[in-house]
C-alpha cells in the first residue's frame, strides 16, 4: 500500500508504517494513503487515494467533504491531546490574567527597582469566573483543572450550556474550545467581543478563525481586554499590531506540543494505517 507522508511525524510509531514516502502533496496516481497535519487535500490529485490520516484532532482544512463523497475515509487524533491542550489553556489564562510575561520583560529591562512592583498590579484569579466556549473534550479537561482555583464556571456546549452572549458578558476569562465548523467560523464578532467585561482575560487555544480577527485586535489596542492567544487566522502570520501590545501573550500553536502528546498523536494515525492495511474498521474516522 502506497503511503505518502507530509513529513516524518514524532515518535516511534513512525517507523512501523515501513517503506512510507515521505514528501509534498503533488499529484501523485500511486497512493492510497497520505498522511498530514490538516493540510487540504485535493482528491482530484490522489485518484487511487483511500484514507486521509490527519495528525491533529482538527481537521477543517483537509477537505472532508470533497474526499467523502469520493468515498475517502479521513480519521483524526481525538482524546490524546486533551490534557496537553487543556494544560497550556491554563498557562495561557496564568500568563495573562497575572502579567506574566509582562513582569519578565520588566525584571529583564532592569525596571524592577525596589521590592514592591508598584503600580503593576494584576486581577485575582482565585475566585473569578470562567467561562469555557465549548464544554466538550478539551473544555471538560480545561473546567476540571479550574476546580483547583475555586472558580465559578460558565459553559457552553453543542446542545445546552448557558447562551453565548450571556456568558461573554458574565466571564473574567474567556476561553475558546470549540472546533472550527461553517457554525463557529466568526462565531466570536465584534458584537461579541464588545460584551467582555472591562479587563477581561480572552484566550484562544481552539482556531483562530473562530474569533473576528480584526476586532479583536481593536479591542485590544484599546486596552480594555487582555488575551492569550496560541492561534491565528493566517498561522503562521501573526498580525503585526499584536507584537508589539503588552496586554496579549501569544505562542506559537503549542497546544499539543509536548513530547508525549505528540508521539501519542502519531500512535493514532498509525494505527490508523495499520487498521486499513489490514481490511480492519478505523479506529477514529471522523464520520
Ligand atoms: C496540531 C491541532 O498541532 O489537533 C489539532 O487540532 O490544532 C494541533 O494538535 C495541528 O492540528 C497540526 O497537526
Amino acid at each position: 500500500m502506497k503511503i505518502l507522508a507530509t513529513r516524518r511525524y514524532p515518535g516511534p510509531a513512525f517507523d512501523e508504517l515501513g517503506d512510507a514516502e515521505i514528501g509534498p502533496l503533488r499529484p501523485r496516481d500511486d497512493v492510497e494513503v497520505l498522511v498530514v497535519a490538516n493540510e487540504p487535500v485535493d482528491p482530484a490529485a490522489f485518484p487511487a487515494l483511500r484514507l486521509v490520516a490527519n495528525f491533529g484532532v482538527g481537521y477543517d482544512r483537509i477537505g472532508v467533504d470533497e474526499l467523502s463523497r469520493r468515498g475517502v475515509a479521513v480519521t483524526n487524533t481525538p482524546g490524546v491531546l486533551d490534557a496537553a491542550t487543556a494544560d497550556l489553556t491554563w498557562a495561557l489564562i496564568l500568563a495573562t490574567r497575572r502579567r506574566v510575561v509582562e513582569g519578565d520583560r520588566r525584571v529583564r529591562a532592569g525596571d524592577w527597582t525596589g521590592s514592591w512592583a508598584d503600580g503593576f498590579l494584576a486581577e485575582e484569579l482565585t475566585g473569578s469566573t470562567l467561562g469555557i466556549v465549548g464544554l466538550g473534550r478539551i473544555g471538560s479537561a480545561v473546567a476540571r483543572r479550574a476546580e483547583g482555583f475555586e472558580l465559578r464556571v460558565l459553559s457552553t456546549r453543542r446542545s445546552g450550556g448557558i447562551p453565548l452572549d450571556e456568558l461573554l458578558a458574565e466571564s473574567d476569562i474567556v476561553t475558546i474550545h470549540a472546533p472550527l465548523t461553517d457554525e463557529t467560523r466568526g462565531l466570536i464578532d465584534g458584537r461579541r467581543l464588545a460584551l467582555l467585561r472591562d479587563g477581561a482575560c480572552f484566550v484562544n487555544t481552539a482556531r483562530g478563525e473562530i474569533v473576528d480577527e480584526d476586532a479583536l485586535i481593536a479591542e485590544l489596542v484599546s486596552g480594555r481586554i487582555r488575551a492569550g492567544l496560541d492561534v491565528f487566522a493566517h498561522e503562521p502570520r501573526v498580525p503585526d499590531p499584536l507584537l508589539s501590545l503588552p496586554n496579549v501573550v501569544l505562542t506559537p500553536h503549542l497546544g499539543s506540543g509536548t513530547r508525549q502528546t505528540r508521539e501519542a498523536m502519531t500512535r493514532i494515525v498509525i494505527d490508523n494505517v495499520l487498521a486499513l492495511q489490514r481490511g480492519d474498521e478505523l479506529l477514529t474516522p471522523v464520520r
